[in-house]
């Protein structure tokens, strides 16, 4: 959306995300109607953990850490505990996963799970993650879980060419990942 261009391409610098989308294209002269071809564009980018969110629970109790992040391709996440891999399947603990958000369920407190969790988001551009805490509470009336939760972003570069290839005008898009 906003880029008009009437040469045989289109450049675009620094895209962003937002600009991911269908671009269109036509080639008309005196004698034919404007023939109109679409260019589907795709923003590739790493993941940004938008939200995560630590939670007070007390013991007994059931308790939830989240995490979400967006990506593009949508991102695969990993759950640690004090730099220790979480292995999925561990009992009273359940891992549930989206493209744009993982959880981490546990059935029934106890107190040895209170304690650091970190969320690591990633796809084929890059990875980041996010620190958690499952944190005790003592009165059955829950607090909201507002944890401390972290938000960091990773930015790289990268592009891609797409062409109507049906005439002489090309189109070419020179797409920047910048932030
Ligand atoms: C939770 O775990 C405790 C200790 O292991 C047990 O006594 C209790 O019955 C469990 N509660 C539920 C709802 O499973
Ligand atoms: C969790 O992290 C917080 C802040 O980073 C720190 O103060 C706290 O001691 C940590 N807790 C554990 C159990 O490691
Ligand atoms: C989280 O990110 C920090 C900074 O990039 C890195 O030092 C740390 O090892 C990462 N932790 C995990 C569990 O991947
Ligand atoms: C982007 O990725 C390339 C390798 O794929 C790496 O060499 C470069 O340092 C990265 N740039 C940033 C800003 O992360």
């Amino acid at each position: 959306v906003g880029f008009v261009s009437e040469d045989e391409y289109l450049e675009i610098q620094g895209i962003t995300r937002e600009q991911s989308g269908d671009y269109e294209c036509s080639a008309s002269n005196d004698v034919a109607a404007p023939v109109v071809r679409r260019v589907r564009v795709t923003v590739n980018y790493p993941p940004y953990i938008s939200e995560a969110k630590g939670t007070g629970v007390p013991v007994g109790q059931k308790g939830t850490l989240q995490c979400e992040a967006s990506a593009v391709p949508s991102a695969e996440f990993q759950w640690y505990k004090d730099d220790k891999r979480l292995i999925e399947g561990k009992k009273g603990v359940k891992v549930e996963n989206r493209p744009f958000l993982s959880k981490l369920i546990f059935f029934n407190v106890s107190e040895h799970d209170y304690g650091n969790y970190t969320c690591v988001a990633s796809n084929k551009l890059g990875h980041t993650n996010a620190s958690l805490t499952l944190f005790e509470v003592r009165t059955t009336a829950l607090t909201p879980g507002k944890g401390p939760g972290a938000v960091s972003e990773v930015s790289n570069g990268s592009w891609r060419r797409a062409g109507c290839t049906w005439l002489l005008p090309l189109l070419i898009l020179h797409l920047l990942l910048k932030f």
